[in-house]
């Protein structure tokens, strides 16, 4: 029986809607910096969590439904089961251990990959039709490593990569240059982290090409000023790390970013870690590495061919290598 008395005529059959189901697996800072923002920014019907805490995932789960009032109707649930992970059309993949204060991300490797090898295969034999978005840490070579464990076809496991170290880099561009970061169209490529390459060559603010744009408006600009700003993306991390022991606002907005482009079929580029072998002369093997990727309802739908400085190019291989060398030991 309803609690609203139905108009005279009304078709008793309830219309059964295609939902959308996001399916975060961990709880911690940023599993629940990017639930949040789902939340807020409407991406969901039902939100599926999950991590090996009980209490901490009822607890969350609890805190998020009290906020029913100031949030669009989701449907929130919490377990410790993979099976209410089933029929997402995201997973989105947090869980594993972080960085202490100065520790790098491929530190991570051996803790997380073990962890992987538990979790991946429930979540692809679930949702076979879901995209699935690697975060954890070393995310490139984890992204590989869940490309293998899932089964699912390469363009729909995707790695969060420098969609969030382009984020910084905007912000970095744009304050320096006291623009709007929106303005800024810059990528960060290769691997999410101490090897990243900065695209100087290729950055535009309000569509005039960055460095003939600081020429024009005599900002005197040397390339050590460019460098020092890709040297605070790649210290952002750890900068934050040391201050508040984590990192979790920006990157739930990036992995949000990245939810709408793929739930809504939004075909917008992003630097994402993908399948980067055959790109941009990156042939020595299966690695994972962000490159300026077009993303869709079905996930990858092609990768921009950007050109690059030799400079550029040959830091991009350098990242690679630093990759393959990594995945190299696991022996998977
Ligand atoms: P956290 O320690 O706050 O949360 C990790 C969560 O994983 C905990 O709730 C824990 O219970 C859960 N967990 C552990 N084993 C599990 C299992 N077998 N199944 C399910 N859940 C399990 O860590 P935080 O700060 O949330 O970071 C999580 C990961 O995200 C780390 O690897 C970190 O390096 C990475 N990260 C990646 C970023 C990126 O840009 N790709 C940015 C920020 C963090
Ligand atoms: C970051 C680290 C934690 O925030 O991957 O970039």
């Amino acid at each position: 029986q309803s609690f609203f008395k139905p108009i005279h005529g009304a078709s008793p059959q309830p219309h059964t809607t295609r939902t959308t189901k996001i399916s975060v697996i961990g709880v911690g800072n940023v599993g629940m910096a990017i639930a949040q923002t789902i939340l807020t920014q409407d991406l969901a019907d039902e939100i599926a969590l999950v991590d090996v805490n009980h209490d901490k995932l009822r607890g969350e789960m609890l805190d998020l439904q009290h906020a029913a009032a100031f949030l669009p109707r989701t449907t929130i649930s919490a377990s410790v089961d993979y099976s209410s992970t089933v029929d997402s059309d995201l997973v989105i993949v947090t869980a594993g251990a972080r960085q202490l204060p100065g520790e790098s991300r491929l530190n991570l490797l051996q803790r997380n990959v073990s962890l992987f090898s538990k979790i991946i295969p429930p979540l692809s034999a679930g949702s076979p039709e879901a995209v699935m978005l690697i975060v954890s840490n070393p995310v490139d070579v984890l992204t590989y490593v869940a490309w293998k464990l899932s089964g699912l076809p390469a363009n729909r496991v995707i790695g969060s990569g420098t969609n969030l170290d382009s984020s910084r880099f905007r912000f970095l561009i744009a304050d320096h240059l006291d623009v709007n970061a929106h303005d800024v169209q810059a990528y960060i490529m290769g691997e999410h982290g101490d090897s990243s390459v900065a695209l100087w060559s290729s950055i535009s603010v309000g569509g005039v090409p960055i460095l003939s744009f600081l020429d024009r408006q005599q900002i005197a600009y040397e390339k050590q000023t460019l460098e020092r700003i890709h040297k605070e993306v790649v210290q952002g991390a750890y900068e934050v790390i040391g201050l508040k022991g984590y990192t979790s606002w920006a990157i739930g907005y990036s992995v949000a970013n990245l939810a709408r482009t793929i739930l809504r079929d939004q075909r917008k580029v992003h630097p994402v870690s993908v399948l980067a072998k055959g790109f941009y002369g990156i042939d020595g093997g299966e690695v994972f590495l962000s490159l300026p990727t077009q993303l869709g309802r079905n996930g990858v739908m092609g990768v921009t061919s950007l050109h690059l400085t030799e400079e550029e190019s040959q830091q991009l291989q350098k990242s690679a290598i630093t990759i393959l060398e990594v995945q190299s030991q696991l022996g998977i």
